[in-house]
């Protein structure tokens, strides 16, 4: 651990904001990434942005850059965008598609799974098959692709196996990208998440999802008790005996959080009018007033899965104060814009809410970047899932955690 980590860590105050350097020093933005970025498995990218073998995103996450691609056998890899030769990035673009990966500098071909198929004049010593591109850890959970870039990925079986159950409902196989923003936010990448994991914040700036999404902290929230109030768990109940996998679940260490909630009685889905963004539904919900299946897993995603269309979330640290936010609205492959769904109806709710949550996370940074910011407490009855996500945040820098990552 650094020493600048083990100050902050030593200066924190349970239940309160974090310490100043948290959010501002270069030193413990870098620790963020070593230890929990370089770490733990990251959503990339929805499967459905991968539909045909050569299809191609790429992404960058602190100093790696990442190559996800479709095979020729229909599998999902991930490559670190790197020739095997100089070293060149070989994809520069954030997507397309390709038969063959061919690095522009000296054009080196690789096959989709990575292997070296052709290199010019390297001599008859030359073995290629030693020269394949770098893997990185790459699954598929029900249409969700996640990577990880340590050498030695932590178990990703038991989260999948917890999560599927309820994204199998959503069928995101077979969805597609109806539109797609990404933002840069002037905050730290946990101000970002200490935004998402309350609605605090909801009444005074969010006029378009509070027209949806309760602002009842109980409903959103985490108790510290894990208890479940009363109403939320007789929607729960319901939809379970429904068939409708639903169930309030937080994992053990505090990594991951399912839940499908109620929205605001007599609404659908994340639109002005509360119903129905889409008539061609992505997946089988089947039940109108099912609400959004709630899933956040850190550090990387948040995600809103509803019976219409779905909403992807991912969160990606740029420096010390400016993080990338970028969203996806899946809807089924076959609906048609203009006639299943218009694209503005189903992406303002949350375009607004996005901007919106953007300014109040840029306001929060300029004033923790003022020298008299002095960490604040948090609404234990409002802003239980932020103090949950701080606390594993900590758990994660001081490596007390049930992942007992090693202190360097
Ligand atoms: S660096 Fe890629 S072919 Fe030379
Ligand atoms: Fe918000």
């Amino acid at each position: 651990m650094t020493l600048q980590v083990s100050q902050m860590l030593a200066e924190r105050v349970p239940g309160h904001a974090l310490p100043r350097a948290a959010y501002t020093d270069a030193s413990i933005f870098q620790a963020d990434l070593q230890t929990i970025f370089y770490r733990q498995w990251l959503f990339v990218a929805p499967a459905c942005e991968l539909p045909k073998p050569g299809n191609y995103i790429t992404h960058q996450v602190g100093e790696y850059r990442v190559i996800v691609v479709r095979g020729a056998d229909g599998e999902i890899r991930a490559f670190h965008n790197s020739c095997r030769h100089r070293g060149s990035v070989l994809c520069t673009k954030a997507k397309g598609s390709s038969p063959k990966l061919v690095c522009p500098y000296h054009q080196w071909t690789y096959e989709l799974d990575g292997r070296l198929l052709w290199a010019k004049d390297m001599g008859a010593d030359f073995d290629a098959s030693k020269h394949g591109l770098k893997t990185v850890h790459c699954r598929n959970l029900a249409g969700m692709i996640y990577i990880c870039l340590a050498d030695e990925a932590p178990d990703f079986d038991t989260f999948a196996d917890q999560a599927r159950p309820y994204l199998e409902h959503h069928d995101l196989e077979n969805a597609k990208v109806a539109f797609e923003s990404s933002i840069v936010e002037n905050g730290n990448w946990k101000l970002v998440w200490e935004n998402n994991r309350e609605c605090y914040h909801c009444a005074g700036n969010h006029p378009s999802l509070c027209r949806t999404y309760p602002e009842d902290p109980s409903i959103t929230g985490v108790e510290e008790d894990g208890s479940v109030p009363e109403r939320l768990q007789n929607h729960f109940d319901r939809l379970e005996s429904a068939g409708i996998t639903s169930q309030f679940h937080i994992a053990q260490g505090g990594q991951y959080r399912l839940a499908r909630v109620p929205l605001n009685m007599g609404t659908k889905s994340y639109t002005m009018d509360g119903e129905f963004a889409v008539k061609r539904k992505l997946g089988n919900v089947g039940v109108d007033d099912a609400g959004p299946l709630l899933k956040f897993h850190y550090p990387t995603t948040w995600n809103h899965f509803l019976p219409d269309h779905s909403i992807v979330f991912r969160v990606t640290p740029i420096s010390p104060t400016e993080t990338q936010v970028t969203t996806k609205w899946l809807v089924h492959k076959d609906a048609v814009e203009g006639v299943d769904y218009d694209l503005n109806r189903l992406t303002e709710v949350w375009m607004h809410t996005n901007d919106e949550d953007r300014e109040v996370v840029e306001n929060n940074q300029a004033g923790i970047n003022s020298p008299a910011f002095v960490p604040g407490p948090y609404s234990a009855i409002q802003e239980s899932g932020v103090i949950q996500f701080v606390d594993w945040y900590c758990g994660q820098m001081s490596g007390d955690t049930e992942m007992k990552i090693a202190a360097e």
